[in-house]
């Protein structure tokens, strides 16, 4: 499926990324010393562990080492194991047809977000822009048409009866669609291309959207080519043992974006336990233990490096921005193969710079991640003596 078309024009999308690139590749590799991704230290997150008491008494304990994985950057789709759950969950209960299916075009991919509603705040953003048309049931969740609203969305409601939207009036508004125009502007609207439903449970009106109906209205979206939102946080509160199955259980083209609810835990323990003050002993804290790590850091640059780099030292944060002296383009440590012959990464200057031409010899050192620091900058200087040794 060409998704493209639902997508509203994201000029800035088309813009690599290359921190993040050597971000994610340096985390599959051990051995590897980064000094690329803005990734602060594990070793001074305050919460070292936790644990849970369930309902029936079981006490459920996170360990230092998930804690550490837990509190730091991670992939941006969220935490691998708990995706890994969401995975097996939709394999279960859904079964999507695209799961196995191989073809990258069709690929099927979760993603943690902050509740439904940061999904569909993200997603609206991706694909409502003014004058889109968006299809949804007559009546709906308030926050999903604020949410459409703010983008520009027009909604258009349709009606519904017990086995759910009706499938005449869903025809009628994709085949009627040019008599529209902009309630609030007066302008013509685009033809529909999103459908958002809420199919179990249905908020406000309980319905719960049969599966010969959620197979007609299917069949009607392939037709019209429509991304369907299958906003779907009560499909477990499903009182017959047998649960309709899902849009995306029928989803073989990789038209349903599916979203589910989990309940959110809000920790502001923390905060009460430490005070004011004890905030601000926190902030001392980290501000020696970073400082310390700068100081490794430069000493041991001062002592390898000042021959074939020049920084200046930063006063705050985790950054050196330092520059080739032969003023080479450091766009060469985008290149991993090369680089993970010396088992380290930093960030080439041109990922920051606004002019995506710009072949600036600067880069980006992070001191924080590791605790390796004489190590990564001998290795560093191995590195940068091979860049020159290219030219
Ligand atoms: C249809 C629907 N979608 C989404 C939500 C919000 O879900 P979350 O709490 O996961 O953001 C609700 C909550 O009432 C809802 O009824």
């Amino acid at each position: 499926m060409d998704y493209s078309r639902f997508l509203v024009p994201q000029k800035e999308a088309n813009e690599p990324y290359i921190t993040r690139i050597l971000a994610m590749r340096a985390f599959q590799l051990p051995n590897l010393i980064s000094l690329a991704g803005g990734l602060p230290n594990k070793d001074v997150v305050p919460i070292v562990g936790c644990s849970f008491t369930c309902a029936d008494g079981t006490t459920l304990t996170v360990d230092k080492d998930e804690m550490k994985k837990a509190s730091t950057y991670q992939s941006t789709k969220g935490n691998p194991k708990t995706l890994s759950w969401i995975h097996k969950i939709h394999a279960k209960y859904h079964n999507p047809p695209i799961l196995n299916d191989g073809n990258p075009n069709k690929r099927f991919s979760t993603v943690v977000t902050p509740g439904c509603m940061g999904a569909m705040h993200l997603l609206f953003r991706l694909t409502v822009e003014t004058d889109d048309v968006v299809l949804l049931e007559e009546f709906s969740f308030g926050g999903t048409k604020k949410n459409m609203r703010l983008c520009g969305g027009e909604l258009v409601g349709l009606k519904m009866d017990e086995q759910g939207i009706r499938t005449d009036d869903l025809k009628d508004a994709l085949t009627r669609w040019q008599q529209r125009v902009s309630v609030a502007s007066g302008r013509k609207l685009r033809k529909p291309r999103l459908l958002y439903t809420v199919p179990t449970g249905h908020n406000p009106t309980g319905v719960t959207t049969s599966f010969e109906r959620k197979k007609e209205i299917y069949k009607i979206a392939q037709e019209h080519d429509l991304l369907i939102i299958e906003d779907d946080p009560y499909f477990y509160l499903q009182y017959s043992e047998d649960f309709v199955p899902s849009y995306q259980s029928l989803d073989t083209d990789g038209r349903v974006i599916r979203l589910d609810s989990m309940s959110k835990l809000a920790i502001m323990k923390l905060f009460d336990h430490w005070g004011m003050d004890g905030f601000h002993q926190h902030i001392n804290y980290l501000r020696d233990f970073y400082q310390k790590l700068r100081d490794r850091t430069e000493q041991m640059m001062h002592e390898l490096l000042t021959d074939l780099i020049e920084w200046k030292s930063p006063e705050a944060g985790l950054y050196i921005w330092a520059k080739l002296k032969n003023n080479q383009n450091s766009l060469i440590f985008a290149d991993m193969e090369f680089c993970e012959k010396h088992d380290v990464f930093v960030v080439p200057g041109v990922d920051f710079s606004c002019d995506l031409n710009n072949a600036t010899s600067y880069f980006r050192i992070c001191f924080t991640y590791t605790n390796q620091q004489e190590e990564a900058i001998k290795r560093l200087r191995n590195l940068v003596v091979d860049i020159n040794a290219r030219q």
